[in-house]
């Protein structure tokens, strides 16, 4: 996505400086602004949130807040296209940097999913089939699913949707993230070589058979996201001979071999309330995203707490929200200006609405 250059006058500033001048933004704009912060936001910029949360619940707060006019969103793309689809269009969304994408989303593009679509229609009776999105996914892909009776979801509820598909199709169709896909699945009773195959949209149907499509019951987009790729089974062996008291938590995006080499697993939420909630002397081994375990570790200091990647590295996307263009979107809005707004073309954001409102019935599963 394209991100114009920042004047350099605010380039130059220093931290203090932005900091300065983002608190008299932020003062003067007062209740007309909603500042939410995903908990993968930088420190600098989490600060300066309203509310902090998961990608659902920050979903939801967008919703519930339809009297505030201007919603600056410090996430990721899709999170900022949610957010203007739940609001009706009626709010203005604004995401600070246009190049904070998602590169788990960019997996899977519309052309992709109606070629698939159109694959599968071949083999099997498509109106069977229940197409899950997760929420880490573009508007025109939730519209898709929106239009063909699915639903999206995150990481906390996930585990719910699945059922509810389950009983409405004899299939899905999980995209774009194959491993909250089936690691879901998988809890819920499935057997990853039985009952699952993998899509590759790069490969002539899907890099998979006919008969593959008619047997399966799930079936996965190959997608994934490469931060949570990192995450390994042999970094949770050394994490355990390091600390045998350790409590490996990660997030559900890892691999199938990560997450049941875990103790537990869930979404961003989930991990924060489960380690806040710890007994003080506890040691926790954490598999996600490095700007969210640095603060609990900071927030708890009662516990040890510690990313499972010792070459940790942020969720580049989400690190492209720096506190200059934070200021640089509020100080617009001062001079009655809005830059950056997420705009979801009407057509597409009425289907979408379908996807995300059957998922906002079923509330989280973790
Ligand atoms: P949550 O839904 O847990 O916030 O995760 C979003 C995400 O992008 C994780 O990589
Ligand atoms: Fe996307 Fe992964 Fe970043 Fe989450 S951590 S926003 S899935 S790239």
């Amino acid at each position: 996505m394209w991100q114009r250059p920042l004047p350099p006058d605010i380039v130059r500033l220093s931290p203090e400086e932005t900091d300065a001048r983002i608190a008299t933004a932020r003062r003067c704009l007062g209740s007309d602004l909603l500042v939410l912060g995903h908990h993968y936001q930088r420190d600098e910029i989490i600060k300066w949130a309203d509310f902090r949360g998961d990608s659902l619940k920050l979903s939801q707060i967008a919703a519930q807040h339809a009297q505030v006019p201007f919603i600056i969103f410090c996430g990721v793309h899709f999170m900022a296209e949610s957010a203007d689809i739940l609001t009706g269009g009626k709010q203005t969304v604004i995401l600070p940097n246009m190049g904070a994408g998602c590169s788990m989303a960019d997996m899977a593009s519309i052309r992709q999913v109606e070629e698939c679509w159109r694959d599968l229609a071949t083999a099997v009776d498509t109106s069977r089939i229940i197409p899950i999105t997760y929420v880490n996914s573009t508007a025109a892909l939730k519209a898709f699913v929106g239009r063909h009776g699915g639903a999206a979801c995150t990481s906390s509820n996930a585990r719910r949707v699945i059922e509810w598909a389950l009983e409405r199709g004899d299939k899905l169709l999980f995209f774009p993230d194959q491993h909250l896909g089936r690691n879901t699945a998988v809890a819920l009773g499935f057997d990853p070589e039985a009952d699952m195959l993998l899509w590759d949209p790069h490969l002539p149907f899907g890099g998979t058979t006919v008969e593959a499509v008619r047997q399966k019951k799930i079936l996965l987009w190959k997608g994934h996201c490469s931060v949570h790729a990192r995450f390994t089974v042999e970094q949770i062996r050394q994490a355990r001979e390091n600390y045998p008291d350790v409590r490996i938590i990660v997030h559900p995006e890892c691999s199938l071999d990560v997450v049941r080499a875990a103790d537990m697993n869930g979404s961003t939420e989930f991990i924060l309330k489960t380690i806040a909630e710890a007994p003080a002397g506890t040691i926790w081994g954490v598999g996600t995203e490095i700007n969210l375990v640095s603060r609990l570790a900071r927030e708890h200091p009662d516990k040890t707490i510690f990313c499972l990647d010792p070459v940790v590295c942020p969720c580049s996307t989400m690190y492209r929200i720096h506190p200059h263009y934070l200021l640089w979107a509020m100080e617009a809005l001062m001079r009655g200006e809005v830059v950056n707004q997420v705009r979801v073309p009407p057509e597409v954001a009425a289907d979408a609405r379908l996807a995300l409102d059957r998922m906002l019935q079923m509330g989280r599963s973790d």
